[in-house]
């Protein structure tokens, strides 16, 4: 992987009084006019106080959510400005129409070390054809340009990628290059052992992750729902298990070419539905019924990936164990989330994907005991496959 350029090495004059277009990912979610969850607010802080301090007028972009068909105030940044004044402890202006020749003016009279944040940039209709007119109008927002928005990095869209090759510096903010050393350094450079721990629902949604895991691994644990298409493919009757009837025979081929790196539970947690989830009891991995199906891995399993992630020096979690949405049916999930903890203190460097693992661990409590918790979902996620993510390509090399 190229190293990337970063606001740390821009020099004073390159960041004093100039306005630092900023990509954020501030796609959190709002409810009743207020933000519920800011933890990709408070992810993006660092950046932000780095560039006040340094004297930059600070250009916020973001999209919130999926609008579709022009500006929807449903999708409104707005609700953010107040959420994004608590964090910084000072005022945030808000550019409603980046397009307006008042915009640009607004930016050039901000002060030194003061903040704007820019309207949902999925209101602009070339946003998401990565517009280059788009991305010239962006532009005139700023005099260089900071990436913090790992979360949105896999979007070739205007104010991620087009808007990179047309104002320079191009460079990452301290966000981006957090999600870059951890995900990226598990992947070039692991300290081994190294483990890799997948769950999730769907296998489909995970075969690339897998296919690119495994030659990097050397034990890779898979719980969830998508662990039923795999005992399928080793011929057990799964009940009324999630399977993927259409991607058996992928599992079959993952599983040969694996071997022992890859471990399945070796029994599940199941009930007639989740509705009577109180009927639960365990079953071995091939012993369920008719008319039950699994929905969290057994005690057995946890205690087997709790002591393979122990000695682990490596270890990346993408994807709950069973549908930890629904306790009981959580226990394997929080018990992978302390394993991780664990080895965190035991010296591991460990690190949660984002989406549903990093929601998960945030509700064991222990986001703040593992090495990093990621912001992007889908990004993450195309990081694990192997791809190149276009918010990151565009950005300006590191020069030796
Ligand atoms: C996310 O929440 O994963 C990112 O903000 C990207 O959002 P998107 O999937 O709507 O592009």
């Amino acid at each position: 992987m190229i190293a990337k350029r970063t606001i740390e090495n821009l020099d004073a004059a390159a960041v004093l009084g100039r306005r630092a277009l900023v990509r954020v990912d501030f796609n959190v979610p709002i409810k009743d006019g207020k933000v519920t969850d800011d933890t990709r607010l408070r992810a993006a802080i660092p950046t932000i106080e780095d560039l006040k301090d340094r004297g930059a007028r600070i250009v916020l972009l973001s999209h919130l959510g999926r609008p579709k068909g022009g500006p929807d105030p449903k999708y409104s940044l707005k609700p953010v400005v107040a959420a994004l004044e608590r964090l910084l402890g000072m005022p945030v202006a808000f550019i409603a129409d980046p397009a307006a020749p008042a915009a640009v003016e607004l930016t050039k009279q901000l002060p030194r070390g003061a903040v704007a944040l820019v309207e949902n940039t999925r209101f602009l209709p070339g946003e998401e054809r990565n517009d280059v007119a788009t991305a010239r109008m962006l532009a005139t927002l700023g005099d260089f340009y900071v990436n913090d928005a790992f979360g949105s990095a896999h979007r070739a869209h205007a104010s991620t990628e087009a808007v990179a090759h047309l104002l320079k510096p191009a460079v990452a903010g301290l966000l981006m290059e957090k999600e870059l050393e951890y995900l990226g350094g598990a992947l070039t450079s692991p300290r081994r052992p190294f483990v890799a721990v997948l769950g999730g629902a769907k296998i489909s949604g995970k075969i690339d992750v897998i296919r690119n895991l495994l030659p990097k691994v050397d034990r890779i644990l898979i719980g969830g729902a998508m662990a039923n298409t795999f005992f399928r493919a080793k011929g057990a009757a799964t009940g009324a298990s999630l399977v993927e009837e259409d991607r058996i025979a992928m599992a079959k081929e993952l599983l040969e070419r694996a071997g022992a790196k890859l471990a399945l539970p070796t029994g599940g947690v199941i009930a007639p539905s989740l509705e009577r989830a109180g009927e639960n009891r365990e079953a071995a991995w091939n012993a369920v019924p008719d008319g039950w199906a699994m929905y969290d891995i057994d005690a057995a399993t946890e205690r087997a990936f709790a002591g393979i992630v122990a000695g682990a020096k490596t270890v990346v979690w993408n994807g709950p164990m069973g549908v930890f949405e629904t306790p009981p049916f959580d226990h394997g999930t929080v018990a992978v989330a302390k394993a991780l903890a664990a080895a965190t203190a035991a010296g591991a460097t460990t690190v949660v994907g984002g989406g549903d693992s990093a929601a998960a661990i945030e509700q064991a409590g222990l986001a703040g005991k593992v090495s990093h918790v990621s912001t992007g979902g889908g990004a993450s996620l195309e990081f694990l496959e192997g791809k190149v993510l276009p918010g990151v390509a565009a950005l300006d090399d590191r020069t030796p």
